[in-house]
């Protein structure tokens, strides 16, 4: 019989937060990014979640609260049993897991200022 790991993914904050639960096959060795990259390709696509190297841990972008502790879901044990994940409650939400991260002064709006160009829109024609 094969283990499971159900992951309750909090998908917002504040008055717009809403969960979804996810029943993911577990293999022991699996991290939390691994759970949550099942549930993008096999169950649920509209899942935001932020990696990178994908568990070589060196691009810091899958920051998120795993049981009401702050780490990274690509060094996190996924386990047989539920485990309740949130996005970092001390960063802009963006969605679902996802979180702003990047320092100010990197991020895209800042670039854009600097070209003398409107924050979030679309390039001038
Ligand atoms: S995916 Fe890069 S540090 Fe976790």
């Amino acid at each position: 019989m094969s283990a499971t790991a159900y992951l309750v993914v909090h998908r917002g904050q504040g008055a717009d937060a809403s969960s979804s639960r996810y029943a993911v096959p577990y293999t022991p060795g699996q991290s939390v990014l691994d759970g949550l990259r099942f549930v993008r390709q096999v169950l649920d696509p509209t899942l935001s979640v932020r990696h990178s190297c994908i568990s070589a841990n060196t691009c810091k972008e899958c920051m998120i609260v795993v049981d009401g502790k702050v780490t990274y879901a690509c060094t996190a044990r996924l386990e047989p049993r539920e485990m309740v994940l949130q996005p970092l409650p001390n960063k802009a939400h963006l969605r679902d897991l996802v979180t702003e991260i990047a320092p100010p002064d990197e991020r895209l709006d800042h670039a854009l200022k600097a070209l003398g160009r409107p924050p979030g829109g679309s390039p001038a024609r």
